[in-house]
């Protein structure tokens, strides 16, 4: 049986029809399905060993700890941490951002500069502009090239003895580009500046290696890996999160509580307090085993070869604009003047399901002078078929705003 063939069976979404049509599921970029390995993991906790994690010298509570490490430690190995405890539970890629800008942020002064890049994820500018409403840090924007790729000459000449932080984005969530990132760590570090990467779109995508990146902070979700809503990473190197202070006050962040003196706890758990998604955790775990199981490079691989086929079939269309290079899972385009959100209505109606608009990247839209984009993007999961319904969805709606 194909590749593909095999895993859909694993998705139970995907059996079913919408409008009377057989779903073609190419959200993935906002969030993606879920194997039955991992609806069945969160059953299993439910069912059997569901407890407060750390908290309890009774069975239950011992065995649920344990599982919660362990899926750490998976964690750890799926993106080549040093140690597992510079795995950091948050809820997604947002919080993870949101910890860093406000933990490391607090060590920061008026007048210090972060870099950011015009393709960011909102995530990953509003978090910033927060800081600096609470502090007077400057907020400096990589351009684009006229090919929407990142102007890294001109990320180079923003360097200065200011800036404390680079936070940029692996993939970009809009146009599906893969930026250079080892190359912008290898600059920043060349002016002893850290990095955070935001992985939300590399980390399903793509291998990533934290020894061999040598990004200080690398922020990802774990619904757009086959994980469950509510659960991300924040992997940070050892000697910044020790630097850093807590993030959230609560329970098991701490190591004593007095009214004159709280000590905190020892890492991870000094930045996650109160009870955490556990469970999500757990499934997380399982689904970097069930990615492992198959393999991130075949995913990877597959997922380019449909945006490589995509791109093709996509440019036969008249009146078609494909937004920057993209090579990884995700493409963006809008085909003459019919809005983005119109095409997003007829391909529904067809069963195509897809992303239109700003996708959270306002500054970028505003940057490209459009209203928004359609947005298809692929997981392990989806087929050539697919993109062949999608192709003809397209030529259709063309064909009713003609
Ligand atoms: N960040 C997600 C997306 O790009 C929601 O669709």
């Amino acid at each position: 049986m194909p590749f593909t063939a095999d895993i859909r069976k694993e998705f139970p979404i995907l059996e079913q029809k919408v409008y009377g049509k057989p779903l073609v599921y190419l959200d993935n970029a906002a969030t993606t399905q879920k194997p039955r390995r991992v609806i069945e993991c969160m059953d299993r906790i439910y069912t059997t060993v569901n407890a407060n994690v750390h908290r309890g010298v009774h069975h239950l509570s011992q065995v649920c700890t344990e599982e919660m490490e362990n899926a750490r430690n998976t964690v750890k190995d799926f993106i080549g941490a040093a140690h597992s405890h510079e795995i950091i539970f948050t809820r997604g890629t947002t919080e993870s951002i949101n910890l860093v800008a406000s933990s490391l942020g607090s060590m920061f002064k008026e007048g210090d500069e972060v870099i950011i890049s015009t393709m960011e994820h909102h995530s990953n500018i509003v978090p910033w502009q927060l800081l600096r409403d609470r502090t007077g840090i400057v907020l400096r924007i990589i351009p684009l090239k006229p090919d929407c790729s990142l102007d890294i000459e001109a990320f180079a000449r923003l360097l200065n003895n200011r800036t404390r932080l680079v936070s940029v984005t692996h993939v970009s969530n809009v146009l599906g580009v893969t930026n250079p990132i080892k190359e912008i760590i290898d600059i920043a570090h060349s002016h002893g500046v850290p990095v955070l990467v935001d992985g939300a779109q590399s980390a399903p995508h793509i291998k990533v290696d934290m020894q061999q990146l040598d990004a200080d902070f690398f922020a990802f979700s774990g619904h757009k890996l086959y994980a469950p809503t509510g659960i991300g990473i924040l992997y940070g190197k050892e000697r910044w999160l020790n630097a850093m202070p807590p993030y959230h006050g609560g329970g098991e962040m701490i190591k004593t509580v007095r009214f004159e003196k709280t000590t905190y706890n020892e890492l991870p758990y000094k930045f996650e307090a109160g009870t955490p998604d556990y469970v999500g955790a757990i499934a997380l775990g399982s689904a970097l085993e069930w990615i492992d199981s198959i393999g991130i490079e075949k995913i990877a691989a597959h997922e380019r070869e449909l945006t490589r086929y995509a791109v093709e079939q996509l440019l036969t269309i008249e009146g078609m604009r494909i937004f920057g290079k993209p090579d990884g899972a995700a493409v963006s385009f809008l085909v003459g003047d019919i809005h983005p959100a119109d095409m997003g209505a007829i391909l529904d109606r067809l069963g195509i399901a897809i992303r239109t608009g700003h996708h959270c990247a306002q500054p970028l839209i505003d940057h490209l002078d459009i209203p928004g984009t359609v947005r298809a993007s692929f997981a392990a999961y989806n087929t050539k078929e697919e993109v062949d319904i999608l192709i003809k969805g397209i030529e259709r709606a063309a064909k009713m705003f003609a």
